[in-house]
């Protein structure tokens, strides 16, 4: 069944060095989410490590959280009729090697970690990582 909601993307560290933020921003608008939240900002390592709190153990979690604080970030509040696995569509695979053509990671992203994007894989991850970056009075 299919309904509106709401999910968190982060617009991540390589991208926004590359100067494509703008353009992942314009297809997530033709594609038909709307912006409810956006805002730039740089994760330090706390904040980088509570939010990726789950990989917390796994052999890439320090990789990671480093990529995650080397610069400026995107984070995007989205809303649409199946607005997670939406967003996982147009993000594409976490490997780009193995992402369908035409999505952000197969066009952007460069290795399984520096993947250009990230969204939430699920409600109850959209719920957290969505408050996360956004107070329920901003996002209105
Ligand atoms: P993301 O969707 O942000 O969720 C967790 C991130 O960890 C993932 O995208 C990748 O950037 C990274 N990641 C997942 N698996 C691996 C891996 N095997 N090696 C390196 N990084 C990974």
């Amino acid at each position: 069944m299919s309904q509106v909601g709401r999910t968190l993307a982060i617009i991540k560290p390589d991208s926004v060095a590359r100067g494509i933020a703008g353009e992942i921003v314009s297809a997530i608008e033709q594609a038909g989410f709307r912006i409810r939240g956006m805002r730039m900002l740089r994760l330090n390592r706390e904040r980088a490590e509570g939010f990726y709190a789950v990989h917390r153990g796994k052999p890439f979690f320090a990789g990671l959280v480093e990529f995650m604080t080397e610069g400026p970030v995107v984070v995007l509040a989205l809303e649409r009729e199946d607005a997670i696995l939406k967003w996982r569509e147009l993000m594409g695979a976490t490997n780009p090697a193995n992402a369908a053509e035409g999505t952000l990671r197969r066009r952007f992203g460069t290795s399984i970690q520096r993947n250009c994007v990230h969204g939430s894989d699920a409600h109850e991850t959209a719920r957290f990582e969505l408050g996360y970056f956004f107070s329920e009075a901003e996002l209105g």
